[in-house]
């Protein structure tokens, strides 16, 4: 059967008319093409829909059934309109947002806000660090990534909307608490931890130590900023991170940043999607939330004060 829902439709209503010209007025058609669908739906189901007696028409039993389906599948259309209608404006949907397992520092009250705004927005957030974000931008498995750096090997849209510096921190006993202007040389008698292969904070802190040519020795490898500031604080070496993950730490003086010369590391956080991503209205409001507004919700201490 190869029904059309132009048929349907002007099946159904002629039924509701009774009448083929009323029907083509309702429907802006033709009286001859509003017979030549009923004609063409007869021909399909091959059995006569409606009869006609005297001035009237009568639906035959096989038509009856054809009405019945004929409503649902006109309702299901209707409500398909209905619900597609609540995607064209932000406030419906699912919204996929990964970020770096530093911006976690920050998302989640970014998303506390986005969702006082839009309760309905089912959003996803998944943490990971920077190799797995750009896996998932690849396989354009998420709508946007929160990260630093993005990589110049990709077609990205990437606007950035909030400082990120990078800092070396120390435990408070540390011999460096009490310098002034430490120069760079100095951490090449230190031991660093470092975060795994894979995360855009060692990424950015070997640059940085390549750049300066300073000797630096690795200590342990260290998946997580947490385990990382939990290291330090043990007295395993030093760390270097954003700023961002040991606001907590400093304000309770469990570890310092020292005035070490040419610090912090000045980057940026990025909001980042692939270029010609189709973005919902939902995604797109998260977009403009972000890039606007971000840093004027997240009030820090201005970087003078580290
Ligand atoms: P990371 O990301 O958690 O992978 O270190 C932070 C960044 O990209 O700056």
């Amino acid at each position: 059967m190869n029904i059309t829902l132009r048929q349907l439709k002007v099946f159904s209503s002629v039924v509701k008319h009774n009448s083929y010209t009323r029907a083509a007025e309702d429907l802006n058609l033709s009286q001859p093409a509003v017979s030549m669908q009923i004609k063409q739906l007869e021909n399909q189901v091959r059995l006569p829909l409606l009869e006609h007696v005297g001035k009237k028409i009568y639906l035959t039993q096989a038509g009856q059934i054809v009405l019945q389906h004929a409503r649902d599948v006109l309702q299901q259309i209707d409500d398909l309109d209905a619900v597609l209608n609540e995607y064209k404006e932000p406030g419906h949907g699912r919204l996929r947002i990964a970020a770096a397992t530093t911006a976690n520092y920050f998302a989640p009250a970014l998303l506390r806000i986005f969702h006082e705004r839009y309760p309905l927005v089912s959003v996803h957030l998944d943490v990971t660090n920077r190799k797995a974000l750009l896996a998932q931008l690849a396989e354009n498995d998420v709508d946007m990534v929160i990260m630093g750096m993005p990589p110049g090997e990709m077609d990205l849209e990437a606007g950035s909307f909030m400082e990120n510096p990078l800092v070396v921190i120390a435990p408070p006993d540390h011999a460096f608490a009490t310098g002034k202007k430490i120069p760079l040389r100095a951490l090449e008698k230190e031991i660093f931890l470092v975060r795994e292969k894979g995360s855009g904070t060692r990424q950015a802190m070997e640059r940085f130590f390549r750049k300066h040519d300073l000797k630096i020795t690795y200590g342990m490898e260290v998946s997580s900023d947490e385990a990382i500031k939990q290291s330090v604080q043990a007295g395993l070496g030093l760390g270097l991170m954003s700023r961002d993950a040991v606001q907590m730490e400093l304000t309770l003086g469990r570890l310092i940043i020292p005035d070490i010369q040419r610090f912090p590391l000045m980057r940026s956080w990025y909001l980042v999607s692939r270029k010609g991503k189709h973005l919902s209205p939902s995604a797109q409001a998260f977009r403009d939330f972000v890039l606007n507004e971000a840093k004027g919700l997240l009030r820090k201490p201005p970087i003078s004060a580290l």
